[in-house]
């Protein structure tokens, strides 16, 4: 790859260069990136994210890799529970860490928990293709990735530098909500990039005690979204304490409960994901 490398200060045991007018090249070994994605901070995109990934390596039994596009908010690291920092092989790629069947890149491998990433733009670009292109996935069938909030530049340059298969738009089913997931929709058609569809994600809280059903943020709003713009939705998650859960103690639901409804809820996603990279293939 020619392009005028420049170097960035170290971070961790990896030293990260800005690459400038490199020509982007699909990732080795990757059939398929889809993004997980919305306009809106909050609405449960890394959850997802996680939980899809998981469900597709475990239920579809593909090879699947995870990359955690947020570079100033990480949740891979937490919500997969790790905490080391990937090898380098002799040919300078990193290795992603194995997890629950997933392969895993994050930026927040590489930088303390605690510390603030102030990086501008490039930099931002630069770190982006070195945890995408410059990995040592091997051969996978699906790289998940865990994108950022909002449809600013960085998200739409990440999502042209990816070489997205389809995108996978999460939104919770109220109106603010779903504005910034309609956002998310125009940002990716005007990149030409497939929308797999829409997963509702706290469509509906079922009370533990009474087992009454609550739609805290609305009921029917992304159904009604969905067929406006002529798209499907593919799954519906239920707001669950195991889910906040096992997002904050590292163990996905689909690990901790394989065949707990919500489970079953996130295998449907998967399945359909699949399903629906055939028809736009
Ligand atoms: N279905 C759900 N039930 C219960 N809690 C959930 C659910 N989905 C997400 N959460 C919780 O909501 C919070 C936000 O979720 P998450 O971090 O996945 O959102 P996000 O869209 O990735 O946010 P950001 O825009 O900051 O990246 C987390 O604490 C997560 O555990
Ligand atoms: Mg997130």
């Amino acid at each position: 790859m020619k392009g005028l490398l420049r170097s960035f200060p170290r971070v961790g045991s990896v030293r990260f260069y800005a690459v400038f007018g490199g020509k982007d090249l699909k990732i080795e070994g990757v059939k398929d990136v889809i993004a997980v994605a919305s306009g809106k901070g909050g609405v449960g995109k890394s959850t997802t994210a996680v939980n899809l990934a998981v469900a597709l390596a475990n239920k579809c039994k593909l090879k699947v890799g995870l990359l955690d596009a947020d570079v100033y908010g990480p949740s891979v690291p937490i919500m997969m529970n790790i905490h080391q920092k990937p090898e380098v092989t002799q040919d300078m790629k990193m290795v992603p860490i194995d997890k629950y069947g997933v392969k895993c890149m994050s930026i927040g491998f590489l930088v303390p928990e605690n510390s603030p990433i102030v990086w501008r733009a490039p930099m931002v670009m630069s770190a982006l293709r070195k945890m995408s292109k410059e990995v040592d996935w091997g051969n996978l069938d699906i790289l998940v990735i865990d994108m950022p909030p909002g449809t600013g530049d960085a998200q739409l340059t990440t999502t042209q530098m990816l070489q997205l298969s389809g995108a996978v738009i999460v939104s919770t089913p109220q109106d603010v909500a779903l504005i910034d997931a309609r956002r998310g929709i125009a940002m990716f058609s005007k990149v030409s990039v497939p929308i797999l569809g829409l997963v509702e994600n706290m469509s509906c809280f079922v009370c533990p005690h009474c087992s009454e059903p609550s739609f805290i943020f609305g009921n029917g709003g992304t159904r009604k979204a969905a067929t406006e713009m002529g798209l499907k939705v593919i799954g519906e998650i239920p707001l669950e304490m195991d889910i906040r859960k096992g997002s904050d103690d590292g163990v996905p639901i689909l690990v901790s409960s394989p065949d707990s409804a919500v489970s079953k809820a996130y295998n449907e996603v998967a399945v359909n994901v699949v399903k629906r990279l055939q028809e736009v293939a």
